[in-house]
Parts: structure tokens; sequence; C-alpha cells
């Protein structure tokens, strides 16, 4: 044959492979959810999500340890609080378990990047993402409580806000209040283009946050678009968001290659429960290759665009990556 270009040559050795290779992911690239819960000692693994626990803040400290030697830059926060009610007071008040898991985290690793999640599900009793009033989610009643629990986060050492309720106005309404509280110098990374997905199934397990009627669907976006979520993302820069987010990952790439291209803003993507637990649980069959298809997939992430992967798999990663 008289090829002249044979792509193969360039594929002849691990050397030359590693050489032409165009997306490396880094343990840079990562932030990792955790989730932390009331009580002492508790480490307590989540069914659904192997090698994921709830941690009481005590515990949460060491697994934090962890997290710094490994390189992770910095962490997602959920609560998995004992009280819920009507308003999701535990997302506000200062006591509340994720506010008390950051002053003790701030206070023992300065350096690590601490995000909270903010979002009224784990805390209210009904569990959906908003106020309930005459059997609906008020939007702008939501507002009001999101702005004062992005306060008391921030105010308990959060270095990133981020809100994943999907109401209209929240980034505006969050903003306004840190700045007004001067806590100018606060991110928010918002879950701009957050669909409502089959695959956050085991983090409700993990969070006990699954709605007790109806679901997300009049908040969360429907996963048949693509404008809406570039419409979403553009309000989201509007009233600004410094990071944006698209959310869930694997089967939303071509949202974050899009979202990518078309603004200059740090992109996270969310590889989620969903997400993970069909990599474990067919890995523990012995049907995949865990480590295979976690780098592939994390790979893929990146390659498709996104600067920053939140993902359960982050300390597993690390130490594949070292
Ligand atoms: C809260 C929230 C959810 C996730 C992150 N923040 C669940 C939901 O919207 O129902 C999902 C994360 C995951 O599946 O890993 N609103």
């Amino acid at each position: 044959m008289d090829l002249i270009k044979r792509p193969r040559r360039l594929r002849t050795s691990p050397g030359l492979r590693k050489l032409v290779r165009e997306t490396n992911i880094n343990v840079e690239d990562f932030i990792y959810p955790m989730f932390v819960a009331e009580g002492a000692g508790i480490e307590r693994e989540i069914a659904s999500m192997p090698g994921i626990n709830h941690y009481s803040v005590d515990r949460l400290l060491f697994q934090l340890e962890k997290v710094q030697k490994a390189g992770i830059p910095g962490v997602l926060l959920f609560g998995v609080p004992d009280e819920k009610d009507e308003v999701g007071t535990g997302a506000f008040c200062s006591d509340g378990i994720v506010q008390k898991a950051l002053r003790q985290a701030k206070q023992r690793f300065p350096e690590l990047v601490l995000s909270a999640d903010l979002c009224l599900c784990e805390y209210t009793s009904h569990g959906h993402c908003g106020i309930i009033k005459d059997n609906k989610i008020d939007n702008d009643l939501t507002l009001e409580v999101l702005a004062k629990a992005a306060v008391s986060l921030a105010d308990a050492g959060a270095d990133i806000i981020a809100p994943s309720d999907m109401m209209d106005g929240r980034v505006a309404a969050i903003r306004k209040a840190l700045d007004g509280s001067s806590f100018t110098d606060k991110a928010i990374m918002a879950y701009s283009a957050k669909y409502a997905s089959a695959f956050y199934g085991p983090f409700r397990d993990a969070a006990g946050s699954a709605p007790a009627f109806g679901d997300r669907k009049t908040y969360q976006m429907d996963y048949h678009g693509r404008k809406e979520a570039m419409k979403e993302i553009e309000l989201d820069i509007d009233e600004g968001a410094d990071i944006i987010m698209v959310k869930p990952a694997l089967a939303y790439l071509d949202i974050i290659h899009e979202a990518a291209s078309r603004y200059d803003y740090p992109l996270a993507a969310y590889n989620v429960s969903g997400e993970y637990c069909m990599i474990k649980a067919a890995a523990g069959k012995g049907w995949i290759d865990e480590k295979g298809a976690a780098l592939e997939s994390l790979t893929a992430i990146k390659r498709a665009g996104a600067v920053i992967i939140i993902s359960y798999f982050a300390i597993d990663a690390a130490a594949w990556l070292k």
C-alpha cells in the first residue's frame, strides 16, 4: 500500500502516545463531594455509593487530611441533619451541620478550598429545594432563605457558595446578600445547567432528600433541551456567578462542550452519584474494570471542556494518577 499518512505511527509506543496526548487529567482538577452528619465517631458507608460515607465532623476532619495529602484542592460539603422542618432551618442556622463542619475545617485546613452546597432539600421535611406555599414551590420566598443560608455558610468559613436549587434569580439574591454582609470575596459556583436527572438517585438516599411528593421537574431542567442550558448559564453569569456548572456530566458532554466554547468562565462538571455507582456496581460484579472506566469517564469530562471535575472518584483518581 502506498500510504503517506499512517496515524498508527504515533501509537507505536507508550512514550509516543503520551507525547501527543491532548488531554491530561490531574489531581488539581478535582473537587471531592462529602456528606457531613450529626453525631460523633460516625463513618457510615452509603449503601448505593460504595466507598462514600457519612462523616460526623470529628471523622470528617480525618478524611479532609487525606484529601489534602492526596493533593485535591477542594471539597464540596453536603449536610445530613437530624432534624428537618418546612422551611429548612438547618440550612441557615449558625449551628447547622455544615456550618459546624466548615468552622472546624477552615481552622484545621486553611489551604483547602471549602465549597458549601446551598440547597434546602436536605433540610426540608418535604424534601423539595424550595419553600412551599399553596402546594407550590414559591420561587421568591425561597430566594430569601437561600440568601440567608449563603451568608451563614460564608460566615462559617465557606470559600465558595454553590447554589444547587435552580430557583430563578438565586445567584443575584445570593451575591447581593453576601456583598451586603461584606463577604465580597466569597465566590459563587452556580449549578447553572442542572437537569432533572435519574442519576441523582443514590445521592438522595445519601442525603435523605428525595421529595416527599411530586418531583423536581418544575425547577430542574428538562433533559431534552440544550439551548435552555445556555440561557440558564447566561443568566447566572449576568447575576454574578464566578464559576458555572453543568450537572450531571456524562450524559451531558455536549452541554459541557458547548458551554466551554461559549463562555469565558471556569466551567465545573458534576460527575454525579448515579454515574459513580454504575461503575462501582459493574466493577463489583467483575463486569468492568473500575480504574479504566473511571479514568476514561473523568478524562472525557475534561476533554469536553470542564476545568473542574466534581467527583466521588477524586480520592481514588488521585492515587491512580500518581
Ligand atoms: C441538591 C443536590 C442534589 C445533588 C447535588 N445537590 C440532588 C438533587 O438535586 O436531587 C446530586 C448530586 C449527586 O447525585 O451526586 N439539590
